[in-house]
């Protein structure tokens, strides 16, 4: 018997056993050639169980916990990093500190595009960074890059910055979309083949005068922003994608003269020694991953003539604050309406976590009504009914309390309402609410 021949389709691979003029899936005009579709790779199905330490990727640590932190562990292998910022953040200082770091077990390539290697050596030097397998490659040129990564040997290439890079052969101005989105496909696909992680440094510019790293985002497997507050030299690193790990994660950083160093007990520092003190502040014990932060919220309310009062509003959503204003004002009698409102948290950190909630009304009910909190910290999600709603990692957010003396704590859950914290935290609204009909 023989066995009847086969074909397949060169445009989108559809297989049949008989000859035709076109391909009945993708249409094709005379696309069809005799013989089944080679097989590109020889991967096989592996049960999961059987993915041990061995399938998962090799990880380089950084050589900075804080980093480590933020990656998941380390570096790794064959991987693209990019790591995005302000200019003058401190991106460079950073990198090039953990460049020096894992040069001291093997070699690492420093791309400048940006500094001119003495320039790199200047700063290298007031690091205190003598040198190791560290090498510097002033060129703005991808190719050349290439070239020098593929003969091998590095642990780690920084390339700095994606901005000041350019493809020969591809159109458009270094910093520009098309660029700036080859460079990135390029040094991925460079990554990928020389089996060394790649770091990619990003300049985020307010202007949109040069294409961010949102071009790239897509391409790359992890991307951590530096963040900071310049007046008080802490820096955040933070992971906005990580394929190989969490994004809740956040390192923290304070500049020096010395370069960044890193701060491993943040939680002081967020924390002035007035809080509780003065009317309008707060504790709150955010989560940052596997680390609980404590970080001062504040609002300033004050009376204004004007027909639109102000909002504004740093490190929460902006959102969550109008709403609860809304929900002070329906729920706990509590009105902004002719009032200016500004919320912040102290230090530049950014608090995503609706368990910020409680802290937030609280802080805005202390300053409109012009009572300090004293030392308590709170913790709840307020819901539009008025409820405050029981958070996770409570246990370790009053440890992190108590840790530094915050020995009271305003929380939710049950069928608690805001009305009631605002009570029990010594603040009494123009008008009390009456409460739950049970009590009277
Ligand atoms: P840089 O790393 O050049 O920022 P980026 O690469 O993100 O543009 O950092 C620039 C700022 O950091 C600059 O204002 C000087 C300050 N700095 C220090 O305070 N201490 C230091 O040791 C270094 C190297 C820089
Ligand atoms: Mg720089």
């Amino acid at each position: 018997m023989t066995q009847p021949s086969t074909y397949h389709c060169l445009e989108c691979g559809y297989a049949t056993a008989r000859w035709m003029g076109f391909c009945p899936q993708c249409r094709a005009q005379s696309s069809m050639v005799e013989g089944l579709r080679p097989v590109a790779s020889a991967a096989v199905p592996v049960p999961i169980a059987d993915l041990g330490e061995a399938g998962r990727p090799a990880r380089a640590p950084s050589g900075m916990a804080e980093v480590d932190r933020v990656l998941g562990g380390g570096l790794v292998a064959g991987s693209i990093v990019l790591v995005g910022g302000e200019p003058g953040v401190g991106k460079s200082t950073l990198l090039l500190q953990m460049a020096a770091a894992m040069s001291s077990t093997g070699r690492v390539l420093y791309v400048t595009g940006e500094e001119s290697a003495a320039q790199i050596g200047d700063r290298a030097e007031r690091l205190g960074i003598t040198g190791g397998g560290l090498e510097v490659l002033a060129e703005t040129e991808v190719v050349p890059v290439e070239r020098c990564v593929e003969m091998g040997g590095y642990r780690m290439v920084v390339v700095d910055s994606m901005q000041t890079m350019r493809v020969d052969d591809t159109a458009g101005t270094p910093g520009g979309v098309t660029q700036v989105r080859e460079v990135g496909a390029r040094l991925t696909a460079l990554a990928r083949r020389a089996g060394v992680p790649v770091v990619l440094v990003g300049h985020v510019t307010k202007d949109g005068s040069l294409a961010g790293p949102k071009v790239v985002e897509h391409l790359v497997d992890a991307v951590l922003y530096l963040e900071g507050d310049p007046d008080r030299g802490v820096r955040y690193l933070r992971g906005l994608k990580n394929r190989y790990g969490s994004v809740a994660q956040v390192g923290v950083f304070e500049m020096t003269g010395d370069g960044l160093v890193e701060v491993s007990d943040p939680s002081g520092l967020f924390v002035g020694d007035a809080i509780g003190l003065v009317p309008g502040t707060v504790v709150f014990p955010a989560l940052c991953g596997r680390r609980t932060l404590l970080v001062e919220v504040q609002a300033l309310v004050v009376p204004t003539g004007s027909p639109q009062p102000r909002r504004s509003v740093t490190g929460v959503p902006a959102g969550r604050v109008h709403q609860l204003l809304a929900v002070l004002h329906r729920h706990a009698s509590l009105d902004c309406r002719s009032c200016d409102v500004f919320v912040s948290v102290v230090g530049g950190l950014v608090i995503d976590e609706p368990a910020a909630d409680l802290a937030v009304a609280l802080a805005i009910a202390s300053s409109r009504l012009e009572k300090p909190l004293g030392p308590v910290g709170a913790m709840g999600e307020v819901g539009l009914a008025g409820e405050v709603r029981a958070v996770g990692g409570a246990a370790d957010r009053r440890a992190e309390l108590a840790r530094f003396g915050f020995e009271r704590m305003i929380s939710g859950g049950g069928r608690r309402l805001v009305a009631e914290a605002l009570l029990e935290a010594g603040l009494r609204p123009d008008r009390p609410r009456r409460l739950h009909s049970a009590g009277g």
